[in-house]
């Protein structure tokens, strides 16, 4: 069976100057397999997953998601494939503050006839089908859905960012420390509500995470100070381009950030829409 990702000879740097941040010989993931990634904070986990949607191109290498090349895709098919196929929970959420938790998660429907068609089928409404989601993660609160998302917790984001992810079942799913501010309980729903719907569907899941209580649940662990062959300093800051997209003041994480808001406005922009300006891609040798 040909695998759902497939990296080869993939090399990434940040910066034309900088070192390779992500040396990677090769890498394969199954359909419907459980990935758990790990690695100490910087050595390259968001990265990855930026280069497993789209977002960010290598200089090197190559890139296979659901058999499409990544990157010899053109911008706007690229960004065509990720809103059909990939549904992808930030480090740090990309809610859109005006939207309130309904529109926030039937998001990926508006941009994607495909995940829209595969969300009616489970459910008569999208919004029925977004409280579906909502419900399995303690979210249904009539009073609470009235509530624009930016006046919710960062646990509550959290969840809402992880159901607007599922909508439309996309065949993979990416998850970026998805579980970082959530209690016990609500942990346990969240993985039980990912796992099901990952196995109902037969999606394939990538899930970075810190958490080393989680790491048995998966069908396989990724080290990736192991599988990658890059030596970079992580104390050492880097220079940051001048094309770098501002990113909103409190969001204090910049890499992360800017990496983060790339991402939502690729994920969220429909095909021709601004995405493509917002894309910052790294230089190709
Ligand atoms: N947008 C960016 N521009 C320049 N360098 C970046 C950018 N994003 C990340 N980096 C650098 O790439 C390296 C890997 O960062 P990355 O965010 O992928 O780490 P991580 O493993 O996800 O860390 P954490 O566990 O803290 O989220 C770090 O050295 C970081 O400084
Ligand atoms: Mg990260």
């Amino acid at each position: 069976m040909t695998p759902v990702i497939r990296l080869h000879e993939l090399r990434f740097r940040w910066c034309a100057q900088g070192p390779d941040i992500l040396a990677i010989d090769a890498l394969e993931v199954s359909a419907g397999e459980r990935l758990f990634v790990e690695g100490p904070s910087g050595s390259g986990k968001s990265t990855l997953l930026g280069l497993l949607a789209g977002v960010n191109l290598p200089q090197q290498g190559r890139i296979e998601v659901l058999r499409q090349p990544l990157d010899q895709l053109s911008p706007a098919v690229r960004d065509r494939f990720r809103a059909d196929h990939i549904g992808y929970i930030f480090q740090l959420f990309n809610l859109i503050p005006y939207l309130g938790i309904i529109d926030n998660v039937t998001l990926p429907a508006r941009f994607s006839h495909r995940r829209r068609q595969r969300a009616l089928a489970r459910s008569p409404s999208l919004t029925a089908e977004a409280q579906r989601l909502l419900a399995h993660l303690d979210l249904d609160q009539p009073g609470l859905l009235r509530q624009p998302v930016s006046e919710l917790s960062i646990g509550q984001q959290q969840r809402v960012a992880a159901a607007r992810a599922l909508l439309g079942s996309p065949e993979l799913l990416i998850a970026d420390e998805p579980t970082s501010s959530l209690d016990t309980d609500r942990r346990r729903a969240f993985i039980e509500l990912l796992f099901a719907e990952c196995a109902e569907m037969g999606s394939t899941l990538v899930f970075v995470s810190h958490d080393p209580s989680l790491e048995g649940l998966f069908d396989r662990t990724l080290r990736l100070p192991e599988l990658n062959r890059a030596v970079h300093h992580q104390s050492a800051p880097m220079q940051r381009s001048a094309s770098e997209p501002v990113v909103a003041p409190e969001l204090t994480a910049p890499s992360a950030a800017a990496t983060a808001t790339r991402a939502t406005a690729a994920t969220v922009a429909a095909p021709g829409m601004p995405a493509e300006q917002s894309e910052q891609q790294p230089p190709r040798p």
